[in-house]
């Protein structure tokens, strides 16, 4: 933010010249989206407002206490989409365009993108998040925060962290182990931290391993701050604040929104009575300040934004976000002379947003029955609402007569408003079963059906082989008709791939036991086997995996290359493929990398595979194009507890380039080894093997175990009961017994002095 020179030392001064209760005051809002002004310092209020998929900035003109009422404005493509489009460019342009929107609204800084973790299907708010991969989550957050930054707008990079569940949202317990928080459920906030500077992290509601976020120091302070360097506000999530007094000591700055200055007095208090340090008060004043000051600074008066440029835009972005799942002979693209039945609520009612806090009141939306006026081949039947699950036997069966004479029939189906918003969690995957039995009896009387999904989070698809087409639109933002009917006709070729796994059934979602529940202490119990680790690494059948998607055009891949087969980790990898576009029809192709360690003794446990580049390609027909990926530590690393630090185990990692998470096209093998390995250290309760396997300690340890008693002929059974008992080879048995117990049953051969010893050499 801002350091150093003028302004630093303004707002120093102004902090000076405070009183203990303004500064408090400064550390909650003025209203639902202002921060304070402090009129007899000049400090000016700034105002917040919500989004991320397009602007949601309260309409004051409805009213004052009319929170939930906004302007007008564009909504692009939702989270999910925007990570579906696998293309950092893409989603930076959504950024640009929500910075000039807030620009041009005098809007200090849009709060979001929401960056958790989609670890099951059925949080409300999935739509709202990118992925269940860190790394792509990560990627396009930072992306998105160019994007707006690039404007001189902030954002709030939400909700940080481990909120993955609205059930109980304001007050559930993530339980989660270190290794897991490092490299799960924090790391796609470290990305976007290191990589987009954020000016504001948003503290989510939850708790992390007892801690309220909103006091949770160690996460706000000692990580976010210290280990990552971040340097802007953290402002709570709103209404996340349970103890004020711990929230400043923990470095939560900005109170949202107004708490009617309820905990202003137990602040001050605290101060006074020094249970809370005033430096600590000044820290987050300070930030305050900061965060002000930087908005007045890079407001730009005059910035205009054409509504309907922008809806044009959320088109073109939507062309990038939609999923080809299926397309089986060819059913895809629609001839523009084939007579074809759409069906479904949706194609004239689309859903391309979710509910709650990020709803935006759109002006112009394209329903996909505007978007194929043109085509007087196209007929409508409803068969079933958008709106809800209700039977309509006429319409239904009005649908089914109207398939039999049709040459395709495309239905839009997908989960009705209800199904999902922020604030509760869905109870199961299914579409409404109105719609599954539509699609089912449709396909008995038709054998060209199409199907496209908007829906915010997977659904189970019943009638999969039953279709010849399925089109994933997600929540694809008001221009998802007209990208929705390019691609039907082929005027855009589908290039986006799926964020997530679309599990088989829901119970085998890894979180399936976990989630929610009558509980408040929610155990993350599958650990790093998150998503798509926990499907690869259990090889089971999945719908369609992380990162699927098709094309209308064929791809294929040449040799790969990698810069050298062996390396330290403090070096970095350049590694290079072709992708050739065989087919004459334009198209983008997502190329994905994944890594696997292959270490055969390994004693960490690994994910089968775990995403570490993804680069999306445009390819002319016959085209060919080199894509270069740059790994480097954090490519082959896991989080040590031992050493409180990412690591990299010294041995074999592949290199696959990927189609998506279970299909690999290409590998390479590359040896890893860490400049700085670590020292094992051993004690009592050291086993052989690992004492042997670590070329230096046996050296020192091999004469010690030499004196075992199995080695040794005055103590060695020759029974053969014992022999059958214990087996003929000595180091099966010993392998995993520890020196304490060596030193047992060496009868005395071994002392504990001789352990001792041999433990202080192996340490040195
Ligand atoms: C949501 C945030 C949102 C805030 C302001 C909270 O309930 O969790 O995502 O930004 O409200 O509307």
């Amino acid at each position: 933010m801002l350091k150093g020179g003028f302004m630093n030392s303004k707002i120093k001064s102004l902090i000076k010249n405070l009183t203990l209760e303004e500064k408090v005051s400064l550390c909650s809002g003025s209203d639902f989206w202002h921060t304070k002004e402090i009129e007899r310092l000049g400090i000016p209020s700034v105002m917040v407002s919500d989004g991320p998929s397009g602007l949601r900035k309260q309409d004051y003109e409805a009213g004052e206490n009319k929170v939930n009422t906004s302007i007008k404005a564009v909504c692009f493509p939702t989270a999910v989409n925007l990570a579906a489009s696998f293309d950092v460019d893409t989603v930076k342009k959504v950024g640009e365009a929500i910075g000039d929107e807030c620009q041009a609204e005098n809007v200090a800084a849009i709060l979001g993108p929401g960056n958790n973790i989609k670890r099951s299907p059925l949080c409300g708010r999935n739509f709202e998040y990118y992925s269940e991969d860190p790394y792509l989550s990560g990627k396009i957050a930072a992306a998105f925060i160019n994007g707006v930054q690039s404007k001189g707008v902030g954002t709030s990079l939400k909700h940080f962290c481990a909120n993955n569940q609205e059930y109980r949202r304001n007050s559930y317990d993530s339980r989660i182990d270190e290794r897991t928080l490092r490299e799960i459920y924090l790391k796609s906030f470290e990305i976007a931290v290191k990589e987009s500077k954020p000016w504001t992290v948003m503290c989510a509601y939850n708790l992390v391993n007892g801690v309220q976020m909103s006091e949770n120091k160690r996460i706000l302070t000692d990580i976010l701050r210290n280990e990552w360097g971040f340097e802007g506000l953290v402002v709570s999530d709103w209404g996340a604040v349970r103890n004020r007094v711990k929230g400043i000591a923990a470095g939560l700055d900005l109170e949202m929104p107004y708490s009617y200055a309820a905990y202003d007095k137990l602040v001050v208090d605290a101060v006074k009575n020094n249970e809370l340090a005033e430096e600590d008060l000044d820290a987050c004043v300070e930030r305050v300040l900061e965060f002000v000051y930087k908005a007045i600074e890079n407001h730009k008066d005059g910035v205009v934004w054409d509504k309907e440029e922008h809806h044009i835009l959320a088109r073109e972005i939507a062309n990038e976000c939609i999923v080809l799942l299926k397309n089986e002979n060819k059913v895809l693209p629609v001839r523009n002379d084939e007579y074809v039945l759409f069906v479904g609520g949706f194609a004239q009612k689309p859903r391309f947003q979710g509910g709650g806090s990020s709803h935006i009141n759109c002006v112009n939306i394209d329903s996909v029955l505007f978007a194929v006026q043109w085509n007087s081949k196209v007929k409508y039947e409803e068969g079933f609402s958008a709106s809800n699950d209700s039977y309509d036997e006429v319409k239904f069966n009005r649908a089914v007569k109207a398939a039999q004479n049709a040459d395709k029939v495309v239905v839009f189906a997908g989960l009705p408003d209800l199904y999902e918003c922020e604030g509760y969690d869905r109870g199961h995957l299914n579409l409404p079963k109105v719609q599954n039995d539509l699609i089912d009896a449709i396909a008995k009387v038709n054998p060209h059906v199409i199907v496209v999904l908007e829906n915010g989070s997977p659904v189970t698809m019943p009638w999969i082989d039953k279709v010849e087409g399925i089109l994933e639109t997600y929540l694809c933002g008001e221009g998802v008709g007209v990208a929705t009917a390019r691609a039907l006709y082929g005027k855009i070729n589908p290039s986006g791939r799926l964020p997530e796994t679309f599990p088989l059934r829901l119970e085998d979602n890894p979180a399936y036991i976990d989630f929610s529940g009558d509980v408040t202490k929610i155990e993350y119990r599958e650990g790093i086997f998150e998503g798509y680790r926990y499907y690869t690494k259990r090889n089971m059948p999945v719908l369609f995996p992380f990162g699927y998607g098709l094309s209308y055009s064929t791809f294929t891949y040449g040799k790969m290359t990698v810069e050298t087969d062996e390396m330290t980790d403090d070096e970095t990898l350049e590694v290079s493929v072709d992708v050739i576009n065989e087919s004459d029809i334009p198209g983008k192709e997502v190329v994905q990398l994944y890594v696997e360690a292959d270490i055969p003794n390994s004693r960490i446990r690994r994910a089968a595979r775990e995403l570490k580049g993804f680069s999306k390609v445009s390819l002319d027909p016959g085209e060919r194009k080199t894509v270069t990926f740059i790994l480097d530590k954090s490519s082959f690393a896991y989080y040590d507890t031992d050493i409180n630090d990412w690591y990299v185990e010294g041995g074999d990692y592949v290199i696959e380039i990927c189609k998506n998470a279970r299909d690999v096209i290409t590998s390479r093998t590359v040896k890893v080894m860490p400049k700085k390995p670590k020292k094992p250290v051993y004690d009592e309760n050291s086993v052989y093997k690992d004492i042997m396997e670590d070329p230096n300690a046996a050296k020192i340890a091999k004469p010690y175990f030499d004196k075992y008693l199995f080695k040794d002929p005055d103590t060695s059974s020759s029974d053969e009961v014992a022999t059958e008992a214990f087996g003929s080879d000595p180091e099966i048995f010993l392998r995993d017994t520890t020196l304490r117990n060596v030193v047992n049953m060496s009868f005395g051969k071994i002392t504990y002095e001789d352990m001792r010893e041999l433990i202080d050499k192996l340490n040195k």
